[in-house]
């Protein structure tokens, strides 16, 4: 075997410990639609994601990637009627009459956050309202308190009453206590303005309880940001309505034309990964006969 057939075995090695990751420098996000109706995803900035909005039919997945730096936001909106030229109108989450969002979503708006850095930072907040479930999984991480962020919870069917937003008598939001009352002590400004001060309170709690991984009230910190390291994002609308149908769920992407997932892939498939790599070597070493 020559000097570069060995070199050749390292490389397909190399990449096979590395998880198959050649690039570090982006983030390939996988956005997924399990909701029952179409939903209307809205990205500030929206440069690497379809001009920052589209169309997501029930069941539907959207993959994009966005470069480290990228400090933005990705919401759903609902109930949306646009026309050929995209332009409309939507029930929840409107960012004017835009079919391409260039600015942020009216509220109430269930808002994924992400900061991406060397150390990512990211979270799902309900400190502008809710209106639809949304969950971040990172997958492929390395670092960082990696976990799961947001939640399956649908907060519509126990919005309070004085929050909730009805179309046809169906709430199709709820608004944060800060946009109904707009009070210091529900916004967390004036004397509320630090995490000693402002506190849980009855309305935020409810939020809490619906989506425990989410931000409930602006000081939520502790329980609601991430971190990761390397990751790449599958952002899912509505992953309650999978779940009752599937117990065990893996979501799935592909990276640089790699199907990577978010649980453990367990034995099976380290088995066929070795395979590959096994065979590889065979075919390389035959090459080389
Ligand atoms: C994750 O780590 C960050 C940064 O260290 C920390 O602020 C946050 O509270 C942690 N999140 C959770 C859910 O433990």
């Amino acid at each position: 075997m020559d000097d570069h057939h060995i070199k050749l075995l390292l490389k397909i090695l190399l990449v096979f410990l590395s998880g198959g990751r050649a690039s570090e420098g982006a983030r390939v996000f996988t956005i997924v639609n399990y909701c029952k109706t179409t939903i209307w995803p809205g990205i500030t900035p929206g440069d690497s994601f379809d001009g920052g909005g589209f169309a997501l039919k029930p069941g539907e997945s959207a993959v994009f990637t966005a470069p480290v730096g990228w400090i933005g936001r990705i919401w759903g909106r609902t109930g949306c009627d646009f026309d050929s030229d995209g332009s409309g109108s939507c029930q929840t989450g409107a960012c004017g009459s835009a079919l391409k969002c260039g600015a942020s979503g009216q509220t109430p708006a269930t808002l994924a956050e992400f900061t991406l850095a060397p150390l990512d930072f990211y979270d799902v907040s309900l400190v502008d309202g809710f209106n639809l479930p949304v969950t971040l999984t990172p997958v492929n991480a390395r670092g960082g308190n990696c976990s799961a962020a947001g939640c399956d919870g649908d907060l519509r069917e126990n919005c309070p009453s004085d929050l909730a937003i009805k179309v046809d008598g169906e709430t199709v939001a709820c608004r944060s206590a800060c946009d109904v009352f707009n009070t210091d002590e529900y916004c967390c400004r004036g004397a509320f303005g630090n995490p000693d001060t402002c506190r849980p309170t009855y309305y935020s709690e409810i939020f809490k309880q619906a989506c425990p991984g989410a931000y409930s009230y602006a000081y939520d910190d502790p329980t609601s940001i991430f971190t990761c390291t390397d990751a790449d994002y599958i952002v899912s609308f509505c992953s309650n309505f999978k779940s009752k149908k599937q117990k065990v769920q893996r979501v799935c992407t592909y990276h640089i034309n790699k199907l990577v997932c978010s649980a453990s892939p367990g034995r099976a498939s380290s088995i066929w990964k070795w395979l590959v790599v096994l065979l590889l070597c065979f075919t390389s070493l035959w090459s080389s006969l």
